[in-house]
């Protein structure tokens, strides 16, 4: 292979493996066993010759990893995530290093996964799981672990792109559950989806669902019994979700968090969770990962799960796939196809997996 591309980690499938050693490279997949690579581990695998490198989230891609690409040569870099605030985009701009990241084959699998904490706190589900391994259960009974009906309440999502709107769509299309949104942008499709659905059920002599663009984040906590966030985590967005903001949502909700950790003021919502026995959280990604905040892993009423939301095969494979595209399209001389200066997915969000 003309060209050394270097992957910090190994990544699911093959697909992507054979598409860079297909096409003039030879790949490098790093086999530290150490989780989270340091600056210096991987400024030692880039060494002095590297085209390009497939990153993780995990890894602090700023300057000094940059320039030091730069040094060796190389022209691109991709994150395997849709999320990048991990990469510094213009100290890669500054070092003409083209960066890539994944959107689009995860999606759907992050949606789900934000799903299935919905209902896993609405339900209760991993308390009464520990509940029946603890050999607790002496019997049905009327008050044992009710939680939450979805249908006829009120879904907020803050952030409607692809996942928030995927999401919104599950919930809506699912559970009959009313929408109010938060977002930038309009969510055309996603108005459009629940327009056509609610005059579906009316039809059908059902309640139809409704939906709200809301004006403000803060109408969006008010009214929402479930709330998912699906924001870029950005300085505007770290810690969008403080004391201020949990205090006015209703004391049963459900929130759930599948974007970034620092999207929420973790520390804050330990003492809510403390202070509201009744309002429960799903949380796939935390403010110091691995780390939980104190007292967190206490509280019955929170669902956490290690930052998973992506984590299906054909997702986990498209990701890698998708990594490899946007070297490999940097090294050949196209552009790299999804990147973060442009917006411009190489696959949208109709994706769908391969027979
Ligand atoms: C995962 O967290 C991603 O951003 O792809
Ligand atoms: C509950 O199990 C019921 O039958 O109502």
């Amino acid at each position: 292979g003309k060209y050394r591309v270097v992957s910090t980690k190994s990544m699911p499938g093959t697909r992507w493996i054979r598409l860079l050693t297909d096409n003039d490279c030879r790949l490098e997949i790093c086999t530290e066993a150490k989780t989270i690579l340091s600056v210096d581990d991987i400024l030692a695998l880039i060494g002095d010759r590297c085209d390009a490198v497939i990153g993780q989230l995990t890894e602090d891609w700023g300057e000094v990893l940059f320039s030091a690409l730069k040094r060796a040569g190389g022209t691109a870099f991709s994150n395997m995530a849709v999320g990048y605030n991990n990469v510094d985009v213009e100290a890669a701009n500054r070092n003409g290093i083209a960066v890539g990241n994944t959107p689009g084959v995860l999606t759907e699998t992050t949606a789900e996964l934000a799903a299935s904490l919905s209902l896993a706190a609405a339900r209760r589900i991993v308390e009464a799981d520990q509940f029946m391994r603890a050999g607790l259960y002496e019997g049905w009974l009327p008050h044992l672990f009710v939680g939450n009906l979805l249908k006829g309440q009120t879904v907020g999502v803050i952030g409607a792109g692809r996942i928030g709107s995927a999401y919104a769509r599950m919930m809506i299309e699912g559970f009959k559950m009313n929408l109010i949104y938060y977002d930038l942008y309009q969510a055309t499709r996603l108005e459009k989806f629940v327009t056509a659905y609610g005059q579906f059920l009316k039809a059908n002599g059902e309640q139809p669902v409704t939906w709200k663009r809301a004006a403000t984040m803060e109408d969006v906590l008010r009214e929402a019994d479930v709330i998912s966030l699906h924001p870029v985590l950005d300085k505007t967005t770290y810690h969008l979700i403080n004391p201020e903001r949990l205090a006015i949502m209703k004391k049963e909700a459900v929130l759930v968090n599948a974007s970034r950790g620092p999207v929420i003021d973790e520390v804050a919502l330990v003492e809510h969770l403390k202070a509201n026995p009744m309002f429960r959280v799903g949380l796939d990604v935390f403010e110091d990962e691995p780390y939980m905040k104190p007292g967190l892993a206490d509280m019955k009423n929170a669902v956490v799960v290690p930052h998973i939301a992506s984590a299906s095969k054909w997702t986990r494979e498209g990701m890698a796939t998708l990594a490899a595209l946007n070297v490999l399209g940097n090294i050949k001389g196209y552009p790299v196809w999804g990147n973060p200066n442009q917006v411009e997915p190489f696959l949208n969000e109709s994706a769908t997996p391969p027979p």
